[in-house]
């Protein structure tokens, strides 16, 4: 009895010994180091993405006393012909119509700067915070390259979203409805097709 009981006693260690480096083996493998897990996708309801298909215009308007988009750096004067080194800033509204006094649904927030020096193409950085409907309070978030009128459709990646478009993903096709060559005041129309869930 007194022979056995150390022997039973070292096989429990060693048991013990491989239990620990199999969870061990397991707790690893989940990537777990104490501020990162993997979550189980179909609890969080990330089964099917849908794919929803958004239509509006936004307006740009940079005249009047009113503008919805204003120039914050002006293009030093001595570059080229692109506007090269501009930035503006916009709060452009968004409606279903080409009207203006058409329903609102959101605003275009963000910003386009010229980032070109040997044809005018703009870097589009901009947010679709919605405001009607279930989508009021949830954005999408784009960024593109924009090479303007010389384009007659313009593509810009959906890059994400918040709200009920987390984890979305898309492109947006833009095209010039109406354009005021003296003010530059500008009717787009957006056609958006994004995945999400
Ligand atoms: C543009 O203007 C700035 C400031 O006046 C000057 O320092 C720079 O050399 C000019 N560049 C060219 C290409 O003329
Ligand atoms: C836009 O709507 C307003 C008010 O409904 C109207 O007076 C105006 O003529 C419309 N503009 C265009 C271009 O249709
Ligand atoms: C959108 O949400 C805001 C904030 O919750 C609320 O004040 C506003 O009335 C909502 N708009 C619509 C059209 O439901």
């Amino acid at each position: 009895m007194a022979r056995i009981l150390p022997s039973m006693a070292s096989q429990m260690i060693i048991v013990l010994f491989l239990l620990y480096s199999l969870s061990a083996t397991f707790v690893s493998a989940g990537g777990d180091l104490g501020f990162g897990r993997i979550l189980d996708k179909k609890r969080h309801k990330l089964r099917k993405p849908k794919l929803n298909h958004f239509h509006f215009f936004f307006h740009d308007i940079l005249s009047g006393r009113n503008p919805t988009a204003v120039m914050v750096v002006p293009p030093p004067s001595n570059t080229s012909m692109t506007g090269f080194g501009s930035v503006a800033i916009m709060d452009d509204p968004l409606t279903v119509g080409p009207n203006l006094s058409s329903k609102t649904i959101g605003k275009a927030q963000g910003l386009y700067a010229s980032a070109s020096q040997e044809e005018f193409a703009l870097l589009m950085v901009m947010n679709f915070a919605f405001t009607e409907g279930k989508y009021n309070g949830s954005s999408l978030s784009i960024l593109g390259r924009n090479p303007g009128a010389t384009s007659k459709v313009r593509e810009f990646p959906v890059i994400g979203g918040s709200g009920l478009f987390r984890f979305a993903r898309g492109y947006a096709l833009a095209s010039t409805h109406d354009l005021n060559i003296k003010t530059g005041d500008a009717v787009i129309e957006y056609n958006v097709y994004v995945l999400h869930y």
